[in-house]
């Protein structure tokens, strides 16, 4: 038996990155799955968008491994794509269970003075309005199916303390945590579970380019892979510079899983150590 056979899940930003590993995770230990991801480029995010082919390698590994995946192309700002994304996928695998509000985005750094009003709005949409709306769209799935639910609400060690030069980013995933205790309380009646993941730097392509290795190394002409683990180790507490997506997967399962049954309105830093730093 899986640790969460037989239940599903939904997850947005499952394309690629911690999304994809999720899934994955999920799969490995019995549940099915229904993915959304956005598939789009932001003009501001110094970083390349997730593609078609990033979201058919999910269905084609989740499919390896003998579980179920109904994939679309939904974006986090859209409730009715969302809506209609999760309805579908209820209705084709006949159940809801776990809910992994993943989707987000990095932006481009800025001062908060210099954050064109645009990007500040676009961040909120995405990394705080869209974990909300992914909840609002599975929400009343959950109930319905009457056996309870984990809901784990993706932020980050930016969810916890700041961060310069990022305020958007910071600011939404400080946000989420207000969004995770508030439903926690709602949806305790309902055995309906909701906890957040805060991960230090994560080893995927939102902060493996070369924006990021600027910001962190602006000593540097040319910063590389090798200069950024030197500014993102001092981050952490455990001598190493970033954790991997499966690292985060595994504190996502555990808290999708019956082993954390009575685990609510928690946030789980999976941090290396750098919320005590
Ligand atoms: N990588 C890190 O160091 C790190 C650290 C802490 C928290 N996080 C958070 O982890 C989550 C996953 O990030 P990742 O590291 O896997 O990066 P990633 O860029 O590889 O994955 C993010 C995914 O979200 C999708 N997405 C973005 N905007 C969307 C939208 N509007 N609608 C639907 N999907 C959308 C992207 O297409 C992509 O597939 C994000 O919420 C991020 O803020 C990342």
């Amino acid at each position: 038996m899986g640790r969460v056979e037989g239940k599903v899940a939904f997850i947005t930003g499952a394309a690629r990155g911690q999304g994809r590993s999720h899934a994955l995770r999920l799969a490995q230990e019995g549940a099915d799955i229904i993915a959304i991801d956005y598939l789009e480029d932001l003009p501001e995010n110094p970083y390349p968008p997730a593609t078609e082919e990033d979201l058919v390698e999910t269905v084609r590994q989740v499919e390896a491994l003998d579980r179920r995946i109904i994939a679309s192309k939904a974006d986090v700002r859209d409730f009715d794509a969302l809506k209609a994304a999760v309805d579908d996928g209820v209705a084709q695998l006949g159940r809801l269970d776990i809910v992994s509000a993943n989707a987000g985005i990095a932006g481009r750094p800025n001062l908060s003075e210099d954050v064109p009003e645009d990007e500040w709005m676009r961040m909120i949409d995405i990394n705080l309005n869209g974990v909300w709306r992914t909840a609002k769209a599975a929400i009343p799935h959950l109930k319905a199916g009457g056996r309870g639910g984990s809901i784990i609400l993706t932020s980050s060690d930016a969810g916890l303390f700041p961060y310069a030069n990022i305020s958007h980013y910071v600011s939404a995933k400080h946000g989420v945590v207000g969004l995770m205790r508030t439903l926690a309380l709602e949806l305790a009646p309902d055995f309906i579970r909701v906890n957040s993941v805060h991960p230090t730097t994560v080893d995927t392509l939102m902060v493996q380019n070369d924006g990021i290795y600027r910001l962190f190394r602006p000593d540097l002409e040319n910063p590389t892979k090798d200069d950024f683990a030197q500014a993102a180790v001092a981050m952490n507490a455990l001598p190493i510079p970033w954790v991997e997506a499966v690292d985060i997967s595994n504190a996502v399962l555990f808290l999708a899983s019956d082993e954390s049954r009575y685990i609510t309105g928690v946030p789980l830093p999976v941090d290396a150590g750098a919320a005590i730093k």
